[in-house]
């Protein structure tokens, strides 16, 4: 059984997902430590009501973000997990801990990158009259938003979506694929070798696993 860390800052949704989703046993895996840097993240009270450990690392107790990643960094070593998953974590890692976990740490972001690194996606999407919009799952690299790419899922966009339903179609989207690709690589059937993904038993068009959902 592998274990996982999941990093939240907020609501923790996708957070939910996952740890329904070990619950079923759809992926075979335990969480065994859920850490937020802020105190008041909703997704802790999901880690307790599923009796899962929780800690908190408050980054406002930090003088410098050196300092709060060097500690995010031994509570994570301390924790020895096989897959560390952020989800809605909104910090930047500094090279402590995107060297040293290389390979190990995922990430979700709420676009199509390379389009739209960084905050605010959806109303970028809406500015921009995109036809479609997406999420980006990918291993993490100390470039923000910019590490090797796993999955991406994509919907059509609508005249008739505004932020509060472009946000909760994405969300939906989040909660199906994330959990697939933990469970494929808790089941060793993606790993990256020297900057590339590799997939195992998976079929592939292309570099990277991409699906086009009717949400
Ligand atoms: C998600 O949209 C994720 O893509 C982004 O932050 C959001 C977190 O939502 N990184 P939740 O806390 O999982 O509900």
């Amino acid at each position: 059984m592998k274990k996982i860390v999941v990093l939240i800052s907020g609501s923790g949704s996708n957070l939910q997902a996952i740890i329904d989703k070990c619950k079923s046993k759809y992926i075979h895996a335990e969480i065994g430590c859920v850490i937020s840097n802020n105190p008041e993240a909703y997704g802790l009270e999901r880690a307790k009501s599923a009796g899962i450990k929780t800690l908190v690392i408050d980054h406002k107790e930090y003088q410098s973000r050196d300092l709060f990643d060097n500690d995010l960094y031994k509570v994570l070593k301390d924790q020895n997990a096989d897959l560390i998953v952020l989800a809605g974590f909104m910090r930047i890692l500094t090279e402590k801990i995107t060297k040293n976990f290389y390979g190990k740490i995922i990430n979700i972001h709420p676009s199509l990158l390379p389009k739209y690194p960084g905050l605010n996606t959806h109303q970028q999407v809406i500015d921009n009259k995109d036809m479609t919009h997406g999420i980006t799952i990918h291993y993490v690299s100390s470039e923000l938003d910019g590490g090797p790419i796993i999955a991406q899922g994509e919907v059509m966009t609508s005249e008739d979506d505004d932020i509060d339903n472009l946000i909760e179609r994405i969300h939906t989207l989040e909660h199906e694929l994330y959990p697939e690709i933990i469970k494929y690589i808790c089941d060793n059937q993606i790993n990256i070798y020297s900057n590339e993904v590799i997939f195992k038993n998976l079929s592939i068009k292309g570099t990277h696993i991409y699906k086009k959902y009717d949400i």
